[in-house]
């Protein structure tokens, strides 16, 4: 048996906050015991890791990345390999990315084809959600199933991208049923992409063809009718409700005002909806084309709107949607045409610590850090408390983390396979120093230690978080 200690940190969880030593036995938490009591003096380990000064954290759950996503004739440039090394220095632990159903094809075709893309490949631990983009009777028996095996207990739906992966309100509404009776959970990519497509084309037709009009097409009010019908749509299948990626305050008020009709409605936002706007859509130079992602980027003052979506638990998880394509040769496919630039913004490596700096800020505190960036997506997608808390039996996936680190965000020094950053020249306060996953320590002090293949699939249960 290996046992580890991490002595004279500051424990932090999403219920309780404690200076506690940690022991680690076999990849698991064995036990938690007062720093300097007489229990936690009794342990002895092969190896002790000392974090006094610093937050002893859950590793962070990232559950929407897309690695290797094809898209607009081409794809998302973080591979399984590069993309999950990128997440650990960013102190994430456990990822859930999407296999999507070939067109024509099976669910089980696409979760084949994704195992064939991260197997031997991760350095964390990972799962997959199906995209479902064609509803029908044998895909709905294929949900059962993948639910009962707990190889995916969760389903996109898109309301957006007529053509590629879009499902009308009927199949919308099949799915649902299926996941009310079986616990699938329904994520949903929420905007009208019928109406979309039409201010495209007229927008094209005009001239307006630079990067900002991606922002400007994709209105707002699109993406809170279509929010608003996901939920009435669930509400009639008797299924709760996952809204991905929610970037305007309207469409946050659909889910607030559902939540308060008591039904099980849950949104998720992404940082770059948090830090960034349609500023940096307009930025000169075709620049703007770094930033185009879907839903899009808001004008800056929905951000306050999500914040306090956050505080008030109208929103329930921070994940990122990485989706990275690089500026030279990818972003660039969409020069004179922003319809056709890839959509997809990189991220996975700055998400704990972009949360970090909004609790320096005094956004949200440190608990609630640690419940919308970890716990409480584990829970959301079956994998609590295995992940997402420290707590005895769980997997011993744990941040070092470093409160009082200065660092300077940049694609010169950031660890994602993408010719920009996101967040260039930000100084963020705070950093990962140590990660470990199941009780390996994969990155120390600047160095990398861990390996291609760590990491191992997750099978989930199904949502925990259903009131
Ligand atoms: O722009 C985005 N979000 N790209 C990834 C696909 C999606 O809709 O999540
Ligand atoms: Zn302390
Ligand atoms: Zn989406
Ligand atoms: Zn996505």
């Amino acid at each position: 048996m290996t046992r580890t200690v991490i002595r004279g940190g500051l424990v932090v969880t999403a219920a309780e906050e404690l200076h506690a030593d940690v022991l680690i036995e076999d990849g698991r938490i064995a036990a938690l015991a007062a720093t300097g009591s007489s229990a936690a003096e009794a342990w002895s380990a092969d190896t002790v890791i000392e974090a006094g000064g610093h937050y002893v954290i859950p590793g962070g759950v990232d559950v929407h990345t897309h690695m290797e996503l094809p898209f607009g004739g081409t794809a998302a440039s973080d591979t399984f390999e590069t993309g999950t090394r990128a997440a650990a220095w960013g102190g994430t632990t456990t990822i859930v990315d999407f296999a999507v159903q070939p067109v024509g094809g099976s669910l089980r075709e696409g979760l084949d084809a994704w195992h064939a893309k991260a197997e031997g490949n991760c350095a964390i631990d990972y799962g997959f959600h199906t995209i479902v983009s064609d509803v029908n009777e044998s895909v709905l028996k294929e949900m059962d199933s993948l639910v009962d095996s707990g190889e995916s207990t969760s389903f996109k739906l898109f309301m957006a991208y007529p053509g590629v992966f879009y499902s009308d309100d009927g199949r919308i509404l099949r799915a649902m049923q299926r996941g009310a009776v079986n616990g699938g959970l329904i994520m949903m990519h929420a905007e009208n992409g019928i109406a979309i497509d039409v201010l495209v084309e007229q927008a094209l037709a005009a001239g307006k063809t630079d990067p900002r009009y991606h922002g400007e097409v994709r209105r707002e009010l699109l993406e809170a009718e279509a929010t608003h019908r996901a939920i009435k749509l669930a509400q009639v299948a008797g299924s709760p409700l996952y809204v991905v990626h929610v970037s305007a305050a309207s469409a946050l008020a659909e889910l607030a005002r559902a939540r308060d009709d008591g039904l099980n409605v849950f949104g998720e936002t992404c940082p770059q909806y948090l830090f960034l706007s349609t500023d940096n859509l307009a930025e000169p130079d075709f620049e703007g084309a770094k930033y185009v992602c879907s839903t899009p980027l808001r004008p800056r003052e929905h951000q306050e709107a999500l914040w306090r979506g956050l505080r008030t638990n109208d929103l329930q998880v921070v994940s990122t949607d990485h989706c990275p394509f690089c500026f030279a040769g990818q972003k660039e496919l969409g020069r004179g045409d922003f319809s056709k630039i890839p959509n997809g913004l990189p991220g996975v490596e700055n998400r704990m610590d972009l949360l970090h700096q909004a609790v320096v800020d005094g956004r949200i505190s440190r608990r609630r850090w640690i419940e919308i960036a970890c716990a409480t997506p584990a829970r959301m997608f079956g994998l609590y408390p295995r992940k997402g808390t420290i707590a005895p039996g769980a997997d011993a996936d744990l941040v070092i983390y470093d409160p009082a680190a200065v660092q300077t965000v940049s694609a010169a020094t950031h660890h994602m396979n993408v010719d920009y950053s996101a967040y260039e020249g930000r100084q963020l306060t705070g950093r990962a120093r140590t990660v470990l996953s199941r009780g390996t320590v994969v990155l120390d002090d600047g160095r990398w230690l861990g390996r291609a293949g760590h990491g191992a699939f997750l099978r989930r249960d199904t949502c925990q978080y259903l009131t």
